[in-house]
């Protein structure tokens, strides 16, 4: 384990897509730092535990997060089994290709569902728990493509520009409750999800999306959860409303060809 510069010591952490990706690195970092982790996946409890290596303290539920029925039953055992809860990461995900034009509704829908409908039913039912409280904190994983426009992926670009803008909205309206809520804005991160980009055929595609990124290299999961845990810790305990790139300078510079 890498030596921490803050704990997260025996906080309750929901994360939502825990078993792969992202929320994977970020359930086990949360895990390293002393948190118990409530892991919430489409795989079943059996899967997610093995994935997570996960012990008594820790939680495995099989969710859809686009399910207001499935995410009120997750909360209500959360509820039970801990009593409280202290962080919620939304980390659940799916990819969503095409320009407007090519983007039949049904496909539209699910990704709207998948990613905004997600991320607002887990924060308002989360926020029933952390208003008793009079604390908690939110960090939503958003994208680069939340921050600028980006071609071929309407659906997905879309969502996550409205993940950032629910980040701020949540950040105003709870603030006064001591509620933080932040989102993270990954450029190009070596996943499942982007194993599309894996493959002779596809190298020259991925070969100049890396170039893209200011440090020339694709990130790892590993690297954006130490950001998340970064927003989750006591550590941002000022830090609120902010969407925080880590996309090795995807976002934030265009390269000039003289
Ligand atoms: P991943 O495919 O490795 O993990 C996504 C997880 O979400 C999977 O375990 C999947 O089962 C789960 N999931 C999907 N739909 C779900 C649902 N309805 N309910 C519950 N769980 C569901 O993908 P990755 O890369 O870890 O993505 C995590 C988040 O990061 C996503 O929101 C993605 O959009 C975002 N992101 C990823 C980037 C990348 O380059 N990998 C870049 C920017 C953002």
């Amino acid at each position: 384990m890498e030596r921490a510069i803050f704990t997260l010591d025996d906080k309750i952490i929901f994360i939502t897509g825990a078993a792969s990706g992202i929320g994977k690195a970020t359930s086990l970092l949360c895990k390293d730092l002393g948190a118990r982790v409530v892991a919430a996946d489409l795989s079943t409890p059996d899967d997610i535990k093995a994935a997570l290596s996960l012990s008594d303290r820790d939680l495995a539920l099989q969710v859809d997060v686009s399910d207001e029925a499935s995410v009120s039953a997750a909360m209500a055992q959360v509820k039970q089994t801990y009593g409280q809860l202290d962080g919620l990461v939304n980390s659940a995900g799916i990819s969503g290709m095409g320009a407007a034009h090519q983007v039949p509704l049904a496909s539209w829908e699910k990704t709207i569902s998948v990613h905004m409908t997600g991320t607002f039913l887990l924060c308002q039912k989360a926020l029933e728990l952390f208003l008793e409280q009079k604390s908690g904190a939110i960090v939503n994983v958003a994208s680069t493509y939340g921050l600028i426009g980006g071609t071929g992926n309407f659906s997905y670009n879309s969502a996550k520009g409205g993940i950032v803008q629910m980040t701020r909205c949540l950040a105003a309206d709870y603030g006064p409750m001591n509620i933080r809520a932040n989102c993270v804005a990954p450029g190009y991160i070596e996943t499942p999800m982007t194993t599309m980009l894996d493959g002779d055929a596809a190298e020259p595609f991925r070969n100049r999306f890396v170039a893209m990124h200011s440090l020339k290299r694709a990130g790892k999961p590993e690297e954006v959860a130490r950001a998340i845990v970064f927003l989750l810790s006591d550590a941002a305990s000022y830090v609120t409303g902010a969407a925080l790139p880590v996309d090795g300078g995807y976002s934030a510079a265009k390269e000039i060809i003289l």
